[in-house]
């Protein structure tokens, strides 16, 4: 096949090169996978409202988020087990975002380790995780992440319990040998020593704390100084808690559709969210974005940025950090593209009628 010429096709050629259960993992969701065909439809079912005649000889997509500046409104997600992809993983992922000015949400169930990261790149990062049981892991890994220079932490709140992952379920999906959570390692000591492969799932599993609530930000907020931004928001309720409990952030998100099915896709759900934040946090979306008009249409629509999450990794599949360099151009691209040809140059004069 040519070099791919936009982030669908490399969707097509990462499935040639990884195994079906690989693909599966990376590419299933929940249940009957309703979000998750949705959360691609939605924002094909959105018009552009093109302004005329504008000067669009200069066009600049970058922006500012907590005080860090991005070359373009673009963040990858947090995808667990990037060294499925290629054996650098992360680190791959890291240099890829470092060297196209953009910000990476770390998993906390990476392959490689935070110091791996760190040292791999000096690019921006945050950390996203969820809370365990023993709260002294949490705030062990949040004093992990403020010195591998994560600049925010993201929790993930659409995950008290997994999503069922019917595809994972039937190809009896677990890591391979010799891949770990790296990050988790040091507090997993023991059950790593056996030789069930599934043995880090189960401590997961049973590790993580079902039983959280929004008290749970404020706990984070006690522990560090950095930023909290909390991932998973799809209602105006839920964003209304996140902000009283002081998240500078949510991101609007169903996962990728990999938790629970048949939620609104994320493009339906994100004004509500918009307007019961009221400007007192930043709002970024993920779910589905593939095309630079979809970048439109989520900042028209009152998002900050967009977080991307499968895209990254057929690049990643395809050509290591090369593949995720050359994604994240394309989609630089199409976003200078859509923002000339909608008449809206500047990242500011982006609004509500850019749709319809
Ligand atoms: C994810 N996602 C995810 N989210 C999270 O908070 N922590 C995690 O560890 C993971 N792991 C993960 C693995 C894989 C393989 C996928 C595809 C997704 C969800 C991810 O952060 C993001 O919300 C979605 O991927 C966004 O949707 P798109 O861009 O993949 O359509």
């Amino acid at each position: 096949m040519a070099a791919p010429s936009n982030l669908n096709e490399y969707e097509a050629l990462a499935r040639e090169s990884l195994s079906p259960v690989v693909y599966d993992y990376y590419a299933g969701g929940a249940d009957d996978e309703v979000t998750l065909g949705e959360n691609l439809r939605a924002w094909r079912r959105i018009r552009l409202r093109p302004r005329l005649l504008v000067d669009v000889s200069r066009i600049d997509p970058a922006i500012t988020l907590f005080g860090r500046a991005l070359s373009m409104p673009v963040l990858t997600a947090p995808c667990s087990f990037n060294a499925l992809a290629h054996p650098d993983g992360e680190c791959a992922v890291a240099r890829a975002a470092e060297a196209s000015g953009i910000l990476q949400i770390v998993s906390m169930t990476a392959n490689k380790s935070l110091e791996e990261i760190a040292a791999s790149s000096r690019g921006h990062r945050w950390l996203q995780l969820i809370c365990f049981r023993d709260r002294e892991i949490t705030r062990d890994l949040v004093r992990r992440a403020e010195a591998a220079g994560c600049s925010a932490l993201c929790v993930t709140v659409d995950q008290p319990l997994f999503g069922r992952r019917e595809r994972d379920i039937r190809n009896a999906f677990s890591l391979p040998p010799g891949l770990t959570m790296k990050n988790l390692e040091p507090y997993a000591a023991e059950r790593l020593s056996s030789d069930d492969p599934s043995a880090m799932g189960k401590f997961v599993e049973d590790m993580f704390d079902s039983s959280f609530t929004w008290e749970v930000i404020a706990w984070l907020r006690s522990v560090t100084k950095l930023p909290v931004v909390v991932k998973g928001v799809l209602t105006a309720e839920g964003a209304r808690f996140a902000v009283e409990h002081g998240a500078a952030g949510l991101v609007v998100s169903n996962h990728g559709g990999r938790q629970l099915d048949t939620v609104p896709a994320t493009c339906e759900a994100l004004p509500e969210v918009v307007d019961a934040v009221k400007g007192k946090a930043d709002v970024l979306v993920d779910g589905g974005i593939r095309r630079g008009t979809d970048v439109l249409k989520a900042l028209a629509m009152g998002a900050r940025a967009v977080v991307v999450g499968r895209p990254y990794l057929w690049g990643l599949a395809v050509d290591g950090e090369a593949g995720v360099r050359r994604v994240l151009e394309l989609l630089r691209r199409e976003i200078v593209l859509a923002m000339g040809l909608a008449g809206r140059p500047t990242i500011g004069g982006i609004d509500r009628t850019v749709i319809l």
